[in-house]
Formats: C-alpha cells, sequence, structure tokens
C-alpha cells in the first residue's frame, strides 16, 4: 500500500518522480504529494490521483536535482490534502512520505505532544516525522543517526524516505516490513517501491533489506544496519522491459494482463514441462525432494485471489500426492497458535511477495522450525527472499487491482508441484501422470480459445450489469473458482457477489434467489456434474437466472441455463485454469459497464503491506 519513488542526480527530478508515481499508483491513489530540494524545500500535495496534481502545479517552479514522491491509500487519517504526504517537520526543514504503518503512534505522538508539539494531520507520518527532528535536536546528532534512534522505538511497519532542506542532494531511506528498491545509475540514485520508476534508466538495483538504512547522494549509495554498521549493497540485474509495464493498446490493465494469459501461463511452464520427455524440472522442488516425499502435512498460507489458488491446490494435492492440504488465511494463521510439527510445509502463495498478513505468518511458521516453499511472482520480492525455496509464477507485472494472470500463474505452478511431488513418491500411475503433462502444456492454446469468444461474455455482461447482488455456485475444483469469480465481481463492478459450494447454497443462500438474481455456475464437465445440474435444476425451479461456464461438449446444460458459455475439455484438474477465465472477463465487462475504474477501483490497492 502506497507508493513511493526518490530520485538524486543531475536530471530534473520531477519529471522521474511524478512517471514513477504513476507507474505506482497501482499501490494506492487516494491522494499524491511531491517534495523537492531546490535551494529550499518545496511540498505540493493533493487528494486524488497523480494527475489532479499534475493539474495543480501546472506554472510552478519544479527546478531540482532531488525529489521524493508518494502515492497514498490512507490508514491513518481520512484521503486529504492535509493527509497527504511529504509531510514536514514542525521547522519545515525535513519532508517525509512513508509507506506502512507506526503502530505505537499514538504513544509517542503523546510524548510529542507533551513538548508542545502540534501536529497538522492525522498521520502516523507526521508523528514520526516529528520524533525523528525532536531526537535530533535534543541529541544534537545527525540526520542519519536521529533516524536510526527513532526507528529503534518505533513498531510497525514502514519505508520511509526522508530530506533535510541543509543536504539538498541526500534522500534518507529505510525500511522494514514494506519493500524499497534502490536503482543504481551513473552518477544518480533512483529509489521505488519497486522497479517500475526506474526502468527506463538503469538495470541494476539494489533490494533493501528490513532495518536497514541507506543514505543515497548522486554519486554515492551508504547501507547500514540500524547498529550503524555499514554494509555492501548487493546490486542485482533487472530481466524487466518498459512494454511490460505499459498497456500496450488495451483500455485498461486487467484487460490487457487477462488477454497475456496464453503467454505468461506458456513462460510458466517454458524450462519446466517437457510431455514429451515426460519431465516437471523445478529446482526449488528438487532441491528439497525429500522433505516434500517426506511432509506430514502441506499448510497453505495467502490472502484474496492467492488463497483461492491455495484452495485449488488442496483438492490437488491431496488428490494426487496423498499428502493432508490446510489452507489458511495469513491474516488468521499469524495470530493464532497454530500446530506445526516437524516435516511440515508451509506453502507461501503471493502475487506481490509483499502482502504483510503473508509475510508475517511465513516469519512465524519459519521461527517454529517450519521449511518455506514461495509461490511468488515478484522476482526478488521479500516472500520470495524469506523462503527456503520456491518456484516463480513468471507472470510479468501485473499492474491491474484485480489479480488475473497472476492467478492463473499460480495455478499452474502449484498443478506441476504437485505432479513432481506424486511422481517422486510413487503415488501417480505413469499413464495418469504423461496424460496430465500433455494436458498442462495444452492449457495455454485453450486459454487462447475461450479469449476468442470474449465478446459472448461481454454481451452476458451488458445484459447482467444491472444486478445488485450474484451468486457464484462450483463443486469440486471449481468451488474455489466460484469464490474467484465471487470476488472479482465484487472489487470491480462493486456488485454483491458471495461464492458457495454448490450444494452448500441450500443451507441458507438459496433464500436469496429470486427472479433478480444472476446465479453464476461453474459447471466444467467433471466426477460432480451431474450434481451440478440438479443444483442448476434447484435454482431454476425459483426463478433465478443461471449463467453458466460448462464444457463445449456438455449437452444436459444448455437446455436449462439462461446463458451459457463454453470452455474447451479438460481434465477436472486442469479445469480451474480455463474455467477462472471466463470470470475474468465477465467481472471485467460489468466494470466497465458500469463506469468502474477497473484497474483502480475504489478502496483498494494491489499490494496489502499493512495488515
Ligand atoms: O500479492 P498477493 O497475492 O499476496 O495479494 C493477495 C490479495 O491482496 C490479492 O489477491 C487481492 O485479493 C486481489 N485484489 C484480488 O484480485
Amino acid at each position: 500500500m502506497c507508493g513511493i519513488v526518490g530520485y538524486t542526480g543531475p536530471k530534473e527530478a520531477y519529471p522521474i518522480v511524478i512517471t514513477g508515481l504513476k507507474r505506482l499508483e497501482y499501490r494506492g491513489y487516494d491522494s499524491t504529494g511531491v517534495a523537492l530540494l531546490n535551494g529550499g524545500l518545496k511540498v505540493y500535495k493533493k487528494k486524488g490521483r497523480v494527475a489532479d496534481l499534475e493539474a495543480a502545479v501546472l506554472g510552478e517552479n519544479l527546478h531540482a536535482h532531488t525529489g521524493i514522491g508518494h502515492t497514498r491509500w490512507a490508514t491513518h487519517g481520512e484521503p486529504s490534502d492535509v493527509n497527504a504526504h511529504p509531510h514536514l517537520s514542525a521547522s519545515g526543514k525535513l519532508a517525509m512520505i512513508h509507506n506502512g504503518i507506526i503502530e505505537n503512534y499514538a504513544q509517542l505522538k503523546k510524548e510529542l505532544s507533551n513538548k508542545g508539539y502540534v501536529f497538522k494531520s492525522e498521520t502516523d507520518t507526521e508523528v514520526l516525522l516529528n520524533f525523528i527532528e525532536d531526537i535530533r535536536e535534543n541529541n544534537q546528532c545527525d540526520l542519519e543517526e536521529a533516524v536510526r534512534v527513532a526507528l529503534k522505538r518505533v513498531t510497525g511497519a514502514y519505508v520511509i524516505l526522508l530530506v533535510d532542506q541543509d543536504q539538498p542532494d541526500t534522500i534518507i531511506a529505510a525500511r522494514k516490513g514494506s519493500p524499497l528498491v534502490i536503482g543504481v545509475g551513473k552518477g544518480e540514485h533512483f529509489l521505488g517501491s519497486d522497479a517500475s520508476p526506474m526502468l527506463e534508466y538503469t538495470k541494476e538495483v539494489v533490494y533493501v533489506n528490513d532495518y536497514e538504512l541507506a543514505i543515497v547522494k548522486p554519486n554515492e549509495l551508504i547501507l547500514k544496519n540500524l547498529g550503524n554498521e555499514k554494509l555492501t549493497p548487493f546490486v542485482t540485474k533487472l530481466d524487466m522491459e518498459l512494454a511490460a509495464i505499459e498497456k500496450g493498446g488495451y483500455d485498461h490493465f486487467m484487460l490487457k494482463e487477462i488477454f497475456e494469459q496464453p503467454l505468461t501461463i506458456h513462460d510458466c511452464l517454458r524450462g519446466r514441462l517437457d510431455a514429451n520427455a515426460g519431465t516437471i524440472t523445478m529446482s526449488g522442488v528438487a532441491n528439497n525432494i525429500e522433505h516434500f516425499k517426506n511432509a506430514g502435512r502441506i499448510i497453505i498460507v495467502a490472502c484474496g485471489t492467492s488463497w483461492h489458488a491455495g484452495l485449488v491446490a488442496e483438492y490437488i494435492i491431496e488428490e494426487l500426492c496423498r499428502i493432508p492440504v490446510e489452507v489458511e488465511y495469513a491474516s488468521e494463521f499469524r495470530y493464532r497458535n497454530p500446530v506445526i510439527n516437524k516435516g511440515d510445509i508451509i506453502f507461501a502463495i503471493s502475487q506481490s511477495g509483499e502482502t504483510a498478513d503473508t509475510l508475517v505468518a511465513i516469519e512465524r511458521a519459519k521461527e517454529q522450525g517450519a521449511i518455506i516453499f514461495g509461490i511468488v511472482n515478484v522476482v526478488g520480492s521479500s516472500i520470495a527472499r524469506i523462503s527456503d525455496g520456491g518456484a516463480y509464477t513468471h507472470a510479468g507485472p501485473e499492474i491491474g487491482v484485480a489479480s488475473t494472470k497472476a492467478f492463473t500463474g499460480q495455478l499452474a505452478v502449484l498443478t506441476m508441484v504437485a505432479l513432481k511431488i506424486a511422481k517422486e513418491k510413487g503415488r501417480i500411475s505413469d499413464e495418469r501422470y504423461q496424460q496430465l503433462l500433455v494436458e498442462l502444456e495444452a492449457v495455454p492454446e485453450k486459454v487462447a480459445a475461450i479469449l476468442k469468444n470474449a465478446p459472448a461474455i461481454k454481451a452476458i455482461a451488458e445484459k447482467y450489469k444491472g444486478a445488485t447482488d450474484a451468486l457464484f455456485l462450483g463443486r469440486g475444483y471449481n468451488f474455489p473458482i466460484a469464490l474467484e469469480g465471487a470476488l472479482k465481481l465484487k472489487e470491480i463492478s462493486y456488485i454483491h457477489a458471495e461464492g458457495y459450494p454448490a450444494a452448500e447454497m441450500k443451507h441458507g443462500p438459496i433464500a436469496l434467489v429470486d427472479e433478480n438474481l444472476p446465479v453464476v455456475f461453474v459447471a466444467t464437465k467433471d466426477a460432480y456434474h451431474e450434481k451440478i445440474v440438479s443444483n442448476i435444476q434447484e435454482i431454476k425451479a425459483r426463478k433465478g437466472q443461471v449463467i453458466a461456464i460448462i464444457t463445449e461438449e456438455d449437452d444436459l446444460i444448455p437446455a436449462l441455463a439462461n446463458e451459457v458459455f463454453y470452455v474447451p475439455p479438460a481434465d477436472e484438474i486442469i479445469a480451474p485454469m480455463l474455467s477462472c477465465i471466463p470470470l475474468q472477463l465477465l467481472s471485467y465487462y460489468m466494470g466497465v459497464a458500469r463506469g468502474v475504474d477497473v484497474d483502480k477501483p475504489r478502496n483498494l490497492a494491489k499490494s496489502v503491506t499493512v495488515e
């Protein structure tokens, strides 16, 4: 949550910072601000999007070689001009931006208020900033030392960028729990919540770790820990092009990302799956193969869409590997006292690799001796780095707030992992293994075929766009897909939607059914097909509007449903990667038809780095 950008070097800072903020807007978009050092310290900030700030500063002298910028997802204090970052210290000499939450800010605020500090905003950030300034003045130390002392008192999560009008070429940065990347250029440095603000300038980056502090000048990058010991920055080469973070002619990132899926799934399988040779090559699994073979249990922790991928994996792993699987919301897992046995493996699934609850959940599990296997999209992210092993989903940057291509990447990785373990454990017949490899390899092509029929889903979306509620029902492997369809519709169209196991609907939700309620059945051909046909009959008997996602050869459901959308035939283990696609399209087209900004729906942020 919240995007942060910084630049110091010979170039004009403002255009770099503002372009960077536009790329990071997916992280939060309720207010924006910049601080520029140009002889003095100037702060411009505004409620609203980056474009609103740009309009507000037209005509201002924005010349500066050092600057920081912030796009906010509000935690403390409503979105407003005054709560927007950067914040100025009481003296007006320091400006700071912050991503995260200072949990003990109320205590610090009380201490500072007793000393006479008056706060303009309701934010925890302004408290931390004045706390730093107070330490600098009282301890008569330099700013770097004041930051160190302050951060040792702070509980919570943060990335901060701090500038001082008396050090016009310096940015002080520190992180704990929220992401920070520093781009290393020639005589210049870039800072960002991810690498997107610096892509056209440098491919050399340093991922800052928790409890590290950086003093960043054009020609110098000093990295230290909070104990003031110097560290050697580890420079990594980025494998990402600018085109990957642009819309490429699509109206929205979400649509682009949906349509990229034949390619992203192919990229995920590439170099790993070889159906001809009958092999799956995954070093993250191979390196831990004895652990996997002997695992007493797999516990999957994740949030949101990634949690839904975990639910699909539960079905697949238990079926193929006969290892018990539990799927946990990371936010619950981290605060209860779960039993973790020797030999348990924790799967952490995350697109961003920065979700605070998932990150802390695996830290806790690691402390108890669990092995962590990360299934992550963002290379070099915190979850990827803390994991003992893992597999990247290789879906490329996902910018639309609604997760789409990362989800199918997660399903592809999890299916490969399950197949690999099943094979190593001797739990799967050669014939079934080979059949599933061939089917998995065919997924990109089948997804492409589904996407060709996008206009059919668009027509359904147009017809039902006025709905106020919707039910999504599925059984077996398609039950988590029903949950995912409901989540997508909620976040992108603001239509209230619920996902249920189709049979469970008789235990309550069926009371909602009337002639106005769209009920989306994820009903591809599988072992439960006849059962779900009965569930469709039950909805029709109560006049519900049935929209069914079905397999091409289905000859029962078309006669019952109001609308059908066909997907190619596939094994039930593979089917979720296909049946989720029309649901992504349905939510996208409904959102657009209802006038929602689908890439940045209200109240949401792409990466949830606060708990
Ligand atoms: O980055 P993560 O996969 O850890 O994010 C988890 C959820 O925040 C995320 O899936 C969220 O639910 C999406 N907005 C769903 O589309």
